[in-house]
């Protein structure tokens, strides 16, 4: 089958978060699987033309009552084969994408421009299919900067009057966070070049403003979500985003299928960021990393205490406010009462930086580092004992399955992904491979690290038995894919 892929990120190119590795690493899966895929994402500043080759001629696309010309560049994907390559292409404009940032820079975190940078990405994707002459049986996008394309292909492309090349097109939305949806002033709506009469059909309307996830999700012949778990939470109050009464309407057609991970690049025994690497069979490389780790970091040396990682985006999804909330926050207290250190890599709300700085300065047992190091968050997957994400929601979460292939064992909130890849530890039996708990509080984080570090001192061997079985854990995307596959076979049939 054909698929394109649209997306606003997707990695070694663009990345703020999991959805970066998930829309590289699926394609790569499904090209395995034998369907042609091709990824298509915003040519941002940061990317360098230099390392892109640029297809002839500029492209018009019909936005905004007249044309916006763009260029289309492209490269393969990296771990494709030089004589069947995974082409990737990037649309190339200026005034939107001619700037730092993704979907805004700190001081400005979302772009006043983005419903129009986004609308117009979403159009160009219809215009390179026709400059490659390429027309995919599915359109695959992926959350609210990518879904306006199914809007586009069902109000437009495939409208009765429209050329017809994409009459056998069918589309999905992916959501990968439903926390964010693209909610912008109706005024913008003019520029999708869609009449008024679509602004409510299609969905956009949300209480008198444009909510571009929204409109997809009215729109795409099929949606899903990255986790069987999280598809079910959408469709409650709770975990909705005033969204799940949507998902309701339309949970005949909406999934979960839980991520794979990339097992080329998430695996001890090739990692060439650690400093030996290691497997279920020789697990002598991961007291190597933890001793590294603990250089790296500055932790003072501590014989048999264990280490608690943390690698995250600083955002309240994350629960970093019942971790490092100042004043009630359970972080400190962990690390004044447990006889453990920390180690933390993350980056995002300011408050949250500052805090774990302090508290770094403060604290001889936990060290924090701010900024983005894909070499350090393998040294953390790799050297600590337990990785800790208390997530106030998680659609799938990557890192809790990195820690489970690393022997490093995940203390995470029964929520979301985190629920369906995580079993918990029963302490009678010694089965499980992590630590659950169900209350986003303080005081549930700080009871649940010291259960870990309960077992860590007296049951060792509970420990080392649910190491072993998470490493031998299978996240690949293979089965993943499988699944992809025959829902595209489903998005056909709907047509
Ligand atoms: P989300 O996409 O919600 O942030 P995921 O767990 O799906 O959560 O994916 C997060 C990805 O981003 C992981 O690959 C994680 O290692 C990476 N990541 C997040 N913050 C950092 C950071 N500061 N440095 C390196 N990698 C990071
Ligand atoms: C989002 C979610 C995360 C998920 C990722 C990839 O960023 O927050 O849970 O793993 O997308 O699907």
């Amino acid at each position: 089958m054909k698929i394109l892929m649209v997306s606003s990120e997707a990695v070694p190119w663009a990345k703020t978060g999991g959805l970066a590795d998930t829309v590289s690493s699926l394609s790569l899966a499904l090209e395995k699987q034998g369907h042609e895929v091709k990824i298509v994402i915003p040519r941002y500043y940061s990317i360098d033309r230099g390392k892109l080759t640029q297809l002839p001629g500029a492209m018009g696309v019909p936005v905004g009552g007249g044309e916006e010309w763009s260029a289309v560049y492209t490269t393969a994907l990296p771990g494709t084969p030089k004589k069947k390559p995974l082409q990737v292409y990037f649309i190339d404009h200026e005034i939107f994408f001619g700037r730092d940032g993704i979907y805004g820079i700190p001081s400005q975190p979302d772009f006043p421009d983005n419903p129009r940078r986004f609308t117009f990405f979403c159009r160009a994707v219809f215009q390179l299919c026709r400059k490659i002459d390429w027309f995919p049986d599915i359109i695959h996008a992926h959350d609210w900067p990518a879904a306006m394309a199914p809007v586009f292909l069902k109000f437009a492309e495939r409208a009765p009057g429209s050329a017809g090349e994409f009459a056998k097109t069918a589309s999905l939305l992916t959501i990968h966070n439903l926390g964010y949806q693209g909610i912008y002033h109706k005024d913008n709506f003019w520029y999708a070049g869609l009449g008024w009469d679509v602004f409510y059909h299609a969905g956009f309307e949300d209480w008198n403003m444009m909510n571009l996830l929204k409109a997809g999700l009215y729109s795409a012949d099929k949606l899903n979500t990255v986790s069987p778990n999280y598809a079910e939470e959408t469709k409650t109050q709770a975990l909705g985003f005033r969204l799940d009464g949507v998902l309701r309407y339309r949970s005949a057609d909406y999934s979960g299928i839980l991520n794979g991970i990339d097992t080329n690049l998430w695996n001890p025994a090739k990692d060439p960021y650690i400093p030996r690497k290691y497997s279920v069979k020789d697990m002598a490389g991961k007291a190597l990393a933890k001793e590294a780790l603990r250089k790296e970091f500055g932790l003072p040396p501590a014989e048999d205490a264990p280490i608690i990682g943390m690698v995250t985006r600083l955002t309240d999804q994350k629960g970093v406010g019942e971790l490092f909330g100042p004043s009630y926050g359970s972080a400190w207290s962990i690390c004044r009462d447990m006889d453990l250190q920390m180690v933390f890599l993350g980056s995002g709300e300011h408050w949250c930086e500052n805090e774990t700085k302090s508290l770094s300065s403060r604290l001889s047992n936990f060290k924090a580092r701010i900024g983005y190091s894909e070499e350090m968050s393998h040294l953390i997957e790799a050297g600590s004992d337990f990785f800790l994400m208390p997530s106030r929601y998680e659609p799938c979460g990557l890192n809790q399955m990195y820690s489970l292939v690393y022997g490093t064992l995940p203390i995470v909130r029964n929520t979301g992904g985190l629920a369906d890849t995580v079993e918990n530890y029963d302490q009678d039996a010694g089965t499980g491979a992590g630590f659950l708990f169900d209350d986003l509080t303080p005081q549930a984080i700080y009871n649940t690290v010291g259960w870990a570090v309960w077992a860590w001192y007296n049951r060792r061997h509970h420990i080392e038995a649910m190491r072993l079985r998470g490493m031998k854990l299978d996240f690949s995307w293979e089965k993943s894919a499988k699944k992809y596959g025959a829902l595209y076979e489903e998005c056909l049939q709907s047509l």
